[in-house]
């Protein structure tokens, strides 16, 4: 077993005392008010990850400007008025021996108009990737004003009693439009080569040094590669980064990507798990300050290798602390299996395009004070039914809270349909993360009943106080002329019999289930064509893992069909038809798979509510959705009970 020696080591930025390597990224959560006040909410979801013994915290981009303010999901720091609601956040944090840093940001033309109500600025006037809006070049004398605001916020930050402050100068926003030569086409001071380019972000490090006590930790987090034709590259990043040291930034925190590479940005389950460690070595390579290195770093021995490797000096957690604020002490303590792994699914950063943050593994986020096991004083007797992510989620917590909590399963593995989440390529982290759940139900009293199918009959008998109909969703084939008579497979018997099937498959459906079904028979070399009658693959998927999984079907040669429905399925042949075209009979399959509907799946709930004195319905069974939920009513239920 690893030991994590390194990785539980002190560690010091300027007068930053750090008890391990751990840092928190920062990582919006639209948890603040919508002028961009801090909330009770947000001091909750800091402290939680406090408590979880992280080495410091990054609070989320903080606007130094209202122009620079994304959307009203975002902090504000632009004015003396926020610094109250600072005050009590930093104070909570402290209270608990934890340290924190705010992260200073200006989004140039990434803000939105609609919300700002006012042009977007940046170094250039070349449109944004994402909103095609076309921003204002900012004057020299706005260049100066602009760096002013960094100075005051930082200088707020500190009587706000932060630890430290970490400048925004990645992923495509004002400082990093500024570095790239893809956004910034200026012929004066600000323009031209890298040293111009980057005279921006000195001046903004060097204000604030100003403005700040001597040795107060200035963090400055830039994108090393853009991951774009022609923007920076990991060797001019390099020069970038000496000339940050000079200016006296105490370390780099090492990010990647802009708005035009933003699937890359934050990897999602397609990506290699700590795929930007080279960038964050190569940055190290040339600079005395500490490196900072981010990116899907899941895995608390990959954490305790790069820093014996010296290939970063601190490792930062993003999304591994949404979905386990204690993540740290859980390595601390030797409970790796308790880990709440993330899955890079990424519906977080989905959620926060207009709404509050939201996990799909933990249905806390924005509840951490009541997310405190409370035993109960009451202690009943409760069948969940199904064990899919919604009837595990109920059970471990019933049963965690004192309940006497018994769980049918008809099927002979639990796991319910989330096993099939994990079959397709690069869904490794599924698997895992069924098997904690699994794992957490199996730690408690729980008591597991495999082939146990529950009917009215058995439920009658079993007397329980409390049902949690925990079922899944009723699945019901998509009726398409012939495919009754013909010999056809569901998505999930497609899955299981891979082995079996011919070498060329139609899938009939090209949703989430259809693509990653695709991706598993193709990535098995079976030759593909893939129908949908919409004009997206994959529509329900997260953004991210959309794209990914459609480039792979692209490369393995797949063949994709969209705004195209299927009429009639044959022995061996499909008839497509698509507007204004002739209809057309697609031939020689070996296998036709055809789509299964979710649908609520309620009728057992009416059939033993005389009986049973409570019965709850929770996950799929409600409307088939998706394992967070599944996940989170199952949480819900088992808090409220
Ligand atoms: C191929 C595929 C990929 C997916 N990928 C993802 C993904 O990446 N991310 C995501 O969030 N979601 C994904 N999903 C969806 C996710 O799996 C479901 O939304 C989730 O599993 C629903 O959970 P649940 O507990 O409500 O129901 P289910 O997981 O369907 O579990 C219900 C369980 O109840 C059992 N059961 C049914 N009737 C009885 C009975 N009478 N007695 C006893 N037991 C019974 C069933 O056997 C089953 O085990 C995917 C689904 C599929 C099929
Ligand atoms: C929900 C969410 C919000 C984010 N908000 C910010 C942010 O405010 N500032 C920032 O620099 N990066 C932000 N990021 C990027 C993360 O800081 C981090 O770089 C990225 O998630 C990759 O790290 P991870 O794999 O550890 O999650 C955000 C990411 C997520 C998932
Ligand atoms: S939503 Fe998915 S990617 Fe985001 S933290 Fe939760 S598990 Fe990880």
């Amino acid at each position: 077993m690893t030991s994590f020696t390194k990785l539980f080591s002190p560690f010091k930025i300027g007068s930053l005392d750090i008890k391990n390597r751990m840092v928190m990224s920062p990582m919006e959560t639209h948890l603040c008010d919508k002028e961009g006040y801090v909330t009770d909410e947000i001091i909750a979801y800091y402290k939680e990850r406090a408590l979880g013994g992280v080495g410091y915290i990054t609070v989320e981009n903080t606007s130094v400007d209202p122009v620079g303010r994304v959307n009203d999901g975002m902090l504000c720091i632009h004015d003396d008025k926020f610094i109250p609601g600072f005050k009590k956040l930093t104070d909570s944090i402290h209270a608990v021996g934890g340290k924190i840093v705010l992260q200073l940001s200006h989004a140039g033309k990434e803000a939105l108009p609609y919300f700002t109500g006012t042009k977007t600025v940046s170094a250039s006037a070349i449109p944004s990737p994402l909103t095609k809006e076309m921003p204002a070049e900012l004057s020299v004398e706005e260049i100066k004003t602009t760096v002013n605001k960094f100075a005051e916020s930082a200088n707020r930050a500190v009587k706000a009693g932060f630890d430290g402050v970490e400048i925004h100068m990645a992923h495509g926003y004002l400082v990093n439009q500024f570095f790239s030569p893809e956004s910034n086409v200026r012929t004066d001071d600000y323009g031209g080569d890298t040293v111009r380019r980057s005279r921006f972000a000195r001046e903004i490090v060097e204000g604030i040094r100003n403005r700040v006590p001597k040795d107060y930790p200035v963090i400055c987090r830039i994108s090393a590669d853009e991951y774009t034709g022609t923007g920076l590259k990991l060797e001019e990043s390099k020069e970038i980064a000496k000339r940050l040291e000079k200016a006296g930034a105490s370390a780099i925190h090492v990010s990647a990507c802009n708005y035009a590479s933003a699937f890359f940005n934050i990897p999602c389950y397609y990506l290699e798990e700590g795929c930007f460690i080279h960038l964050a070595a190569g940055i190290k390579s040339v600079v005395k300050i500490p490196v900072l290195t981010v990116g899907r770093i899941i895995n608390p021995a990959m954490a305790e290798n790069i820093l014996q490797e010296n290939k970063a000096d601190l490792i930062v957690l993003g999304r591994t602390l949404i979905a386990d604020p204690h993540f740290p002490n859980k390595i601390k303590e030797g409970r790796l299996d308790d880990i709440r792994i993330c899955l890079s699914c990424n519906r977080c950063i989905e959620s926060i395009s207009d709404k509050k943050l939201v996990c799909t593994v933990n249905p806390y986020i924005g509840k951490e004070d009541v997310s405190h096991l409370q035993k109960t004083s009451k202690p009943r007797k409760i069948l969940v039914v199904g064990s899919g992510p919604a009837g595990l989620s109920a059970a471990h917590l019933l049963s965690s809270r004192g309940h006497n909590v018994t769980l049918w399963e008809k099927d002979s593995q639990l796991g319910g349909s989330f096993r099939y989440a994990s079959m397709a390529p690069k869904k490794e982290p599924m698997r895992k993360f069924l098997d904690y759940l699994i794992n957490q139900v199996k730690k408690t009293n729980t008591s597991i009943h495999l082939n146990k199918e529950a009917t009215v009959e058995s439920i009658k008998q079993f007397a329980a106080d409390v049902v949690i109909l925990a079922h899944g969703a009723k699945h019901v084939l998509v009726e398409i002329n012939g495919s009754q008579k013909n010999n056809v497979l569901n998505v999930k018997n497609a899955f299981s019999s891979a082995d079996s099937l011919g070498n060329n498959v139609a899938i009939v459906g090209g949703g989430p289930e259809g693509c990653e079904l695709a991706d598993y028979l193709a990535s098995r070399g079976k030759k593909i064509t893939l129908i949908e009658m919409r004009r997206v693959l994959g529509l329900e998927l997260v953004a991210h893992p959309r794209y990914h999984v459609c480039e792979r079907l692209k490369k393995m040669g797949a063949q994709l069909h969209i705004n195209t429905k299927v009429t009639e399925i044959g022995h061996n042949y499909i008839v497509v038809s698509r507007r204004r075209e002739a209809d057309q009979k697609l031939e020689g399959f070996d296998n036709i798979v055809i789509p299964t509907l979710h649908q609520p799946n309620n009728a057992f709930a009416e059939s033993i509510k005389g009986f049973v004195p409570e019965v709850y319905t929770v996950g799929d069974a409600v409307e088939g959705r998706t394992a967070l939920e599944a996940i989170a009513e199952g949480a819900e239920i088992g808090m409220k009970i």
